[in-house]
């Protein structure tokens, strides 16, 4: 695969909502990303992806855009995103924005006016049936059915998500080239590329018919008849040629369940994107079917396997964008590492497991101070509509009200959403209002004052780590290396980068105790770690606790 410029990116993932206010309103802002722009530059990334800031009724924090060319007023205007882009721009940071076009919010004009009149051009930019019943069974992603009635006429609109974001018809030709042109538009205004909004959901079963229900609800999910359906290349062909082709831009999709034997099509030298997450290994303690609820045990070589099958077939396409947090996951720390969450060695060591993958990584806000899970204790403390939902479902499935929330606990994308703590003061420094969500409770401890510039801080492990894989004196190997597993104990996950130069073994240790492992050859040296000293004798390697460790193979 050709080098391309994005390979040696790392980005960064900000919740506007939840980084700063720099208003009072408690709620965040442009501005204060923009405040806070030294601080990402000492951290060293190099690209932030901003969650949407659209104009937006906020039922789902942005992702239900009522106006694609217009910015929410809470988050700023254009002269603030402006001023964002230049001053990143500054210290070269580029800025990658959130693009929603599966769906709208149901206050965007265009729905509105088809709801006004079902004889307008707009009418057809939405899915609508005609009936006085549900034209189906399916379920939306965020409970009860797809379909929802329009106020006084017999007729249902279809939304995936919520029932304020009622999908677009891409099989409407005018609708997508007003989606193109859109598109276009922001790339024309100096970003550098997108990250695209669940963009496996754009082609439908045109047929319409019941899939077997999975769910007391007696309804079925309905990724079964609205993921990755055939024809869909089509859509994301016209997309990439029409916009992202034209211009010097990077994409990454949100395109949840492609077979890994299409991986070609999406990332491939000609693929419809650059990118992709894959989130086989971040759902792998995620139940399916009528036991969604339940949350599956995992290993840490389940964890490996995930990991290094993702990684393989990302090698073989193309690449991939490598992840543990984002504002739809709980926090890795808790996740990942559970009873070990406040151990700073193992959130040290976790990190390293994934930056160094063949990649590009992300960081989502505040996983470099080591952030935890929020455990609420009641619902009216979650305002996440997925959360809401869940704990219904797990009602009406006979858990009961402790069980709901236990599951919703571990599970809800508020875990990732609180705001932002750069400080110990009240509100942790995020906002000198009342912060639209609770700030986590560990903020007195866990906050970016108490740890930038302070020694053996997670936070400045963050910054060696960027800083090692930018500019380290192995950059080559570990930013377009390849990857290969390599065996290893139980609680080690192992994996090898190489170049036909340099071979480097990456050894992590999942577990609280010493472990042994055996290195494929005598001489070779560490090179980086997260603990001061590594213990190897011969071809014998004594990792110590949650030790994180590269050892580089002697030519
Ligand atoms: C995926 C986004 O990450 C999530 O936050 C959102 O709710 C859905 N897509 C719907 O847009």
């Amino acid at each position: 695969m050709a080098r391309k410029w994005w390979q040696d990116e790392v980005i960064y993932q900000i919740y506007p909502k939840s980084f700063r206010d720099s208003n009072g309103d408690g709620i965040g802002d442009i501005r204060g990303i923009t405040e806070k722009l030294d601080y990402l530059e000492d951290l060293g990334v190099t690209m932030l992806w901003i969650c949407p800031i659209y104009q937006s009724p906020m039922d789902d924090n942005g992702y239900d855009v009522s106006d694609y060319m217009a910015l929410a007023p809470e988050f700023g205007d254009m002269d603030d995103l402006d001023e964002l882009i230049r001053e990143a721009d500054k210290r070269n940071i580029k800025i990658m924005m959130d693009l929603v076009i599966n769906h709208s919010s149901d206050e965007h004009e265009w729905f509105q006016k088809a709801l006004e009149d079902p004889e307008s051009r707009y009418h057809d930019y939405y899915i609508f049936k005609e009936g006085n019943e549900r034209p189906n069974n399916w379920r939306s992603i965020f409970g009860g059915s797809v379909w929802e009635k329009v106020p006084g006429r017999d007729e249902y609109y279809y939304h995936t998500f919520g029932k304020k974001q009622p999908d677009l018809n891409w099989e409407n030709e005018e609708l997508r080239k007003v989606l193109f042109d859109m598109v276009n538009w922001w790339l024309d205004r100096g970003i550098a590329g997108f990250r695209i909004d669940a963009i496996s959901f754009i082609k439908k079963d045109l047929t319409w018919s019941d899939r077997e229900p999975d769910g007391v609800d007696r309804l079925a999910k309905c990724t079964k008849a609205t993921r990755n359906m055939p024809g869909i290349g089509e859509f994301l062909t016209e997309l990439k040629e029409e916009t992202f082709a034209r211009h010097r831009c990077v994409t990454v999709a949100e395109a949840a369940g492609v077979p890994y034997e299409k991986m070609g099509e999406f990332i491939g030298e000609n693929g419809y994107f650059d990118m992709i997450f894959d989130f086989r290994y971040a759902d792998l303690d995620i139940a399916s079917g009528s036991e969604w609820f339940k949350r599956l045990p995992w290993t840490v070589k389940e964890l490996e396997e995930k990991i290094m099958a993702s990684q393989m077939i990302m090698q073989k396409y193309g690449w991939p964008a490598n992840f543990i947090e984002n504002h739809d996951q709980p926090r890795a720390a808790s996740k990942y590492l559970k009873e070990a969450q406040d151990n700073k060695d193992a959130v040290k060591m976790m990190g390293a497991m994934y930056f160094f993958l063949r990649g590009v990584p992300f960081i989502y806000q505040g996983q470099e101070l080591g952030m935890v899970n929020f455990e609420r204790t009641s619902m009216e403390q979650f305002n996440d509509l997925s959360s809401i939902d869940q704990y219904q479902r797990s009602l009406e499935e006979g858990l009961s009200g402790e069980e709901a929330l236990r599951i919703v606990n571990l599970r809800s994308r508020d875990n990732a959403r609180t705001p932002f703590p750069w400080n110990a003061e009240k509100y942790g420094g995020f906002t000198e209002g009342t912060p639209w969500l609770n700030m986590t409770e560990e903020y007195p401890r866990i906050n970016a004052e108490a740890q930038k510039g302070k020694e053996g801080s997670i936070y400045e492990f963050y910054k060696e780590m960027i800083a090692f894989r930018q500019h380290g004196p192995y950059s080559r190997t570990l930013i377009e290396g390849n990857i290969e597993p390599v065996r290893s104990g139980e609680d080690v996950i192992s994996y090898r980068r190489f170049t036909e130069e340099e071979s480097i073994y990456c050894l992590f240790n999942f577990s609280g105790k010493e472990r042994t492992e055996t290195l494929p050859n005598t001489g070779m040296v560490p090179i980086w770690g997260n603990l001061e000293q590594t213990h190897m004798n011969g071809k014998t390697i004594k990792l110590q606790p949650y030790q994180a460790v590269l050892i580089k193979e002697n030519e």
